[in-house]
C-alpha cells in the first residue's frame, strides 16, 4: 500500500476518553451500531478504535497477542467483520514498549508478529503508544512497527502516539506514521483543552495533505465542559486538521452533542486541504483569531474568546490573506447565517466560545485585471 493511506484527517471514535479500561466487545458493537443509527457514519465518522485493555495478559504459545478472554471472547477478527459489514473500519492499540500503559504485553521486539496478527484480523488502524519504551530511540521503535505494518501488505493507518519526549512531527512521517500526537493526554476540562490548543501554535509547517498533527481525541459530550466550550473544542480541532475521533458514549449521545459533531460545514473545514492546517493569525491576549485556507480560495476563521465574559473579536479579510476585494460573503458555520462585508470579520463572542466563519471573496478584485483581459508578455 502507499505509505500514506489517508487523504484527509481520520474521523471516528476511540474508547479511551470515556471508558478507559472498562471496555468489551458489546461496547464496540453497540458503538458501531450507534455510529450508523445517529448518522455519524454518514457524516464521515468511519473508524471504531479500541484503545488499551483489549488484550489478555499473556501471549499465546506461538507468541501472538490474544484478546482478553472474558471481555473480548469472540476475538478481534469477528469484531472487524461486524464493523466492516456496517461500512465502518476497525482500529486497535499497542505500545512501542515492553508493555502497554496499562501493563499488557507490548510490541517492542515483537513488531513483525504483531503487525501480521493485526493484518490477519483485518484491522484498519493502529494507535501505537509510547509506554515502557526502555529508553530506546523513538524513531527506531516507531520505524520497526512502520516497516512491519508495510510488510503485511494491508493498508493500516499508522497513528504515532509518541507523547511527551521527542518531537514526533520530525520523524513520524519518515517511519510510516500519518498522524502523530503532539502533547500529553487531554482531559475533559476547559483548562486541558486550552493548554493543548496553545501547544499547537507553530506546528503547522509539519502537517501536509495525508499527514497530520494530532492534538488528541475529542472530549465533546463527556460532561466536563459547557456547550460553548465543546463548540470551541470541535471548531478548533476541525480547523487544525486534527483527526476527529469522538471520545464519548455514543449509545446515549444527546441531541446537543450531535448538533456539534455532525455540523457538516465544520467537518468540511477539517477534511479540506488548502495548503496548510489552521494557525493562530492574531493573539490579542485572551482573544485570538485562528484561520485555515480552503482549497476553493476561501478562508475558514475561528474568533476565540478565552475570557469570562462576552467580548468582541475582530479581524479583516486582508489579515486573513484574502484582501483586495470590494466585497466578501461570510457564512457563519454555527448559526448558518450568511452576511456580506467589505472586509471586516467581527463578532460578539460568548465566554469560552467561538464564532466560526467561511470568508469568500464576492466582489471585484481591486488589483486583478478584468476577466478575459489577462496580458501575457513574451519574455
Ligand atoms: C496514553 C495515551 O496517550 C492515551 O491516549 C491512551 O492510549 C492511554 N495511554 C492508554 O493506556
Amino acid at each position: 500500500p502507499p505509505p500514506g493511506p489517508l487523504t484527509a484527517p481520520p474521523m471516528g471514535w476511540n474508547s479511551w476518553n470515556r471508558f478507559g479500561c472498562n471496555i468489551d466487545e458489546n461496547l464496540i458493537r453497540s458503538t458501531a451500531d450507534a455510529l450508523v443509527s445517529t448518522g455519524l457514519r454518514d457524516a464521515g465518522y468511519r473508524y471504531v478504535n479500541i484503545d488499551d485493555c483489549w488484550m489478555a495478559g499473556t501471549r499465546d504459545a506461538q507468541g501472538r497477542l490474544q484478546p482478553h478472554p472474558t471481555r473480548f471472547p469472540g476475538g478481534i477478527k469477528a469484531l472487524a467483520d461486524y464493523v466492516h459489514a456496517r461500512g465502518l473500519k476497525l482500529g486497535i492499540y499497542e505500545s512501542a514498549g515492553t508493555a502497554t500503559c496499562q501493563g499488557l504485553p507490548g510490541s517492542l521486539d515483537h513488531e513483525t508478529i504483531d503487525a501480521q496478527t493485526f493484518a490477519a484480523w483485518e484491522v484498519d488502524y493502529l494507535k501505537y503508544d509510547n509506554c515502557n519504551h526502555q529508553n530506546r530511540p523513538d524513531a527506531d521503535r516507531y520505524r520497526a512497527m512502520g516497516e512491519a505494518l508495510r510488510a503485511t501488505g494491508r493498508a493500516i493507518v499508522y497513528s504515532i502516539c509518541n507523547w511527551g519526549l521527542a518531537e514526533p512531527w520530525l520523524f513520524a512521517p519518515t517511519v510510516g506514521g500519518v498522524v502523530w500526537r503532539t502533547t500529553d493526554d487531554i482531559n475533559d476540562s476547559w483548562a486541558s483543552m486550552a493548554s493543548i490548543l496553545d501547544q499547537q501554535a507553530g506546528l503547522e509547517p509539519f502537517a501536509r495533505k495525508g499527514f497530520y498533527n494530532d492534538p488528541d481525541m475529542l472530549e465533546v459530550g463527556n460532561g466536563g465542559m459547557t456547550q460553548a466550550e465543546y463548540t470551541t473544542h470541535f471548531s478548533l480541532w476541525a480547523l487544525l486538521s486534527s483527526p476527529l475521533l469522538l471520545g464519548n458514549d455514543l449509545r446515549s449521545v444527546s441531541a446537543s452533542t450531535l448538533s456539534i459533531v455532525k455540523n457538516a460545514d465544520v467537518i468540511a473545514v477539517n477534511q479540506d486541504w488548502g495548503g496548510s492546517q489552521g494557525r493562530r493569525v492574531a493573539d490579542f491576549g485572551e482573544t485570538e483569531v485562528w484561520a485555515k485556507p480552503m482549497s476553493d480560495g476561501s478562508v475558514a476563521v475561528v474568533l476565540l474568546n478565552r475570557t469570562g465574559a462576552a467580548a468582541t473579536v475582530a479581524t479583516t479579510a486582508a489579515a486573513l490573506g484574502i484582501g483586495g476585494s470590494s466585497q466578501y460573503t461570510l457564512k457563519d458555520l454555527w448559526s448558518k447565517a450568511t452576511t456580506t462585508s467589505t472586509g471586516s470579520v467581527s463578532a460578539t463572542v460568548p465566554s469560552h466560545g467561538v464564532a466560526m466563519y467561511r470568508v469568500t471573496r464576492a466582489g471585484t478584485l481591486a488589483a486583478a485585471p478584468a476577466s478575459g483581459t489577462l496580458q501575457v508578455s513574451d519574455l
